[in-house]
């Protein structure tokens, strides 16, 4: 029942909601390009969560496009991993329907992001918000993954998943999910906001200064970075505590270098933070740049793109359908 190879499932989606970030990059697109060899790999713009907050049209799918060439850009090669875009495999909503029957309200009550997220929504919070784990749980049960890379912040959605597949094997078998496993990565786990280097860089800041987009100008890169919050001393050291703006150099430095934090610090001895701010810029701008003109050739060129998605679908489908029959075999629904 596992898939067709004898390699382990590797799944994972980042939102297509706004542009994605340094953060999305070096926190999980590279480390999908890394580890995308040692596993049947699958790999999605997760359009369906996108919209638990309102989206524009245009700009979503104009969003959606350019995330999955960035993925192809950035080095996910879709001919070996399947590559694709949420909506468009429907098992994933059918799925979705199915696990809403088994999740608990108590259980989706206590999601850290649902209560920060409904906080934030005023007194008309989408059921969307509120049942979209369950959603993900379908994204990756349908794949019978067994590992979820993803960072720290989305380790309780993994736990929820582990919880209802390991109810429902208790109901319907042991072999009716995989039990799947959270995959943090070791490097850059957390890419730090330029100017609040004490949160996470993200899609949706308030202050887009502090945040550098994979399709940011080289311009744009370079006076951010210059502008990057650090602190009132003069040594270069890594310590978050402390340092967090000057550590959060270093380690999207390192991350990028693939150097150790210790090389990285040991280039810096007797410099300044305007040669750490500047040369991170460079470092950063020499990575991104090659991405984003690939990426926007991907989009503005369409029939390379679409045959990678058309392709990424069929074959996301084909193992969906499986899971799909055998679990609705067990629910008990008729399945001709
Ligand atoms: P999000 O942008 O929050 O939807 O996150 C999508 C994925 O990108 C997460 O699972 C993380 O692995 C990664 N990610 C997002 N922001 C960061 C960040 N600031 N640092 C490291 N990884 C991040
Ligand atoms: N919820 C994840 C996030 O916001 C994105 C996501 C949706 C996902 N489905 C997934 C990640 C399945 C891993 C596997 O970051």
């Amino acid at each position: 029942m596992t898939g067709t190879t004898e390699k382990k499932v590797i799944l994972s989606g980042i939102q297509p909601t706004n542009k994605l970030t340094l953060g999305n990059y070096l926190g999980a697109i590279k480390q999908w390009v890394r580890i995308q060899n040692d596993y049947d790999a699958y790999f999605m713009a997760v359009d369906q969560h996108a919209i638990t907050a309102r989206q524009d049209p245009a700009q979503l799918r104009k969003n959606t496009l350019f995330s999955v060439a960035c993925y192809i850009a950035a080095g996910i090669d879709p001919e070996r991993c399947v590559l694709f875009i949420q909506s468009q495999v429907h098992q994933h909503s059918q799925l979705a329907w199915t696990l809403n029957c088994f999740g608990y309200m108590g259980e989706l009550s206590r999601m850290i992001q649902f209560k920060e997220k409904s906080a934030k929504s005023g007194s008309n919070i989408p059921v969307g918000l509120f049942t979209y784990p369950l959603l993900m749980a379908a994204d990756i049960l349908l794949y019978d993954t067994a590992l979820v890379p993803v960072g720290d912040d989305q380790t309780q959605h993994v736990e929820l998943t582990r919880d209802i597949a390991e109810r429902m094997n208790g109901i319907y078998g042991p072999d009716t999910f995989v039990i799947p496993k959270a995959h943090i990565p070791k490097v850059a786990a957390r890419v730090m906001d330029l100017l609040t280097p004490t949160s996470k860089m993200s899609k949706s800041a308030v202050n887009e200064n502090g945040s550098i987009f994979i399709s940011d100008s080289a311009a744009d890169i370079e006076r951010k970075f210059k502008r990057a919050t650090t602190d009132s001393e003069t040594v270069i050291a890594f310590d978050t505590e402390n340092k967090p703006g000057v550590s959060n150099l270093l380690s999207i430095q390192s991350a990028i270098t693939s150097e150790s934090l210790e090389e990285v610090i040991a280039r810096y001895e007797g410099k300044q933070y305007g040669h750490l701010k500047l040369e991170t810029a460079q470092i950063v701008i020499k990575e991104l740049i090659p991405i984003q003109q690939r990426a926007q050739e991907l989009v503005d060129e369409k029939t390379e793109l679409n045959r990678i998605l058309k392709m990424g679908a069929e074959r996301a489908s084909e193992h969906a359908e499986r899971t799909i029959k055998r679990i609705h075999e067990r629910i008990g629904y008729v399945v001709i």
